[in-house]
């Protein structure tokens, strides 16, 4: 009964603008400028923007934080390690939601979901000053029963399954595992949702996997970063975040496969 609800919502695209930073910080200056993008996905539909400001600064820096908050008008979803330091300036920003994730520096990209069950004790008063300074908070974890009940008891308000492992195994063509990840995924979105939690998900999505997620109800939000931006360097940023919610309505079935403006406008085959 809840399914057939959820299945009418449209998904909200959260748009990753970290790698905007990363071209930006290869050359030191100004351009290109991340708070640009995030306008521009805005204007093309984006629902909202994230951006995570690691330790190192290799992409989002602290004044890029500061200028989003100030320039956009979606939710800004900020993701951080939960250290001492972010909080200090989640508290100076004041973004929509912080998302909190692991983060190791010698790793490429957040690997592995936050380790919520091991760090309860150091979480929950973290949490708490979260939340009380008006922030809702968003926990990244694996998409299994135990970090989303310990989540759940950590009093998160969001909880953002893992798809990395799931769209690596797509990616490999590992048919058999991807398929077990999916219903992993599948599995773990109905019991965050069923503990009241609201659920999103991210790392790795593309067209087709967000596609194909997009038809588990209990999704409401998706976060996508470094294949948008791959994209964009084909086919520009307001397209590729325009293929991404025609992929992800398609999946949720709001759009019937035959009238979706793709295949209306015979783009995929131009584009192929
Ligand atoms: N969600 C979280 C919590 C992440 O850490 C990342 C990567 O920064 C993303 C979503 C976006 O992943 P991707 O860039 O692979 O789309």
């Amino acid at each position: 009964m809840t399914g057939a609800r959820l299945r009418l919502d449209r998904i909200r695209l959260g748009v990753n603008i970290d790698h905007v930073a990363t071209v930006r910080n290869a050359r030191g200056g100004a351009r290109p400028d991340p708070v640009r993008a995030a306008m521009l996905a805005i204007g093309a539909g984006a629902d909202g923007i994230t951006a995570h400001l690691r330790e190192d600064r290799r992409h989002i820096r602290d004044e890029d934080m500061a200028r989003l908050k100030a320039g956009i008008l979606k939710p800004l979803n900020y993701e951080m390690a939960a250290t001492a330091e972010m909080l200090e300036i989640a508290r100076r920003i004041r973004p929509h939601a912080c998302c909190l994730v692991p983060e190791k520096r010698e790793e490429r990209t957040t690997e592995g979901g936050l380790d919520v069950v091991g760090q309860h004790n150091a979480l929950k008063p973290y949490i708490g000053e979260l939340k009380a300074a008006g922030i809702r908070v968003s926990l990244f974890i694996e998409p299994d029963a135990a970090p989303i009940e310990a989540s759940k008891a950590l009093g998160a308000d969001i909880v953002e399954l893992h798809t990395g492992t799931w769209c690596h195994a797509v990616e490999a063509g590992d048919f058999v595992k991807a398929e077990a990840e999916f219903q992993r995924l599948k599995a773990g979105a109905r019991i965050a949702h069923d503990a009241g939690l609201e659920v999103h998900a991210g790392h790795g999505l593309d067209f087709a996997t967000a596609e194909a997620l997009a038809a588990v109800p209990e999704f409401v939000e998706f976060n996508i970063g470094h294949f948008l931006m791959g994209e964009a360097i084909f086919v520009g940023l307001a397209q590729a975040i325009a293929t991404m919610r025609n992929a992800m309505d398609r999946g949720r079935g709001l759009i019937p496969k035959a009238f979706s403006s793709e295949v209306v406008s015979g783009s995929r085959e131009e584009n192929a």
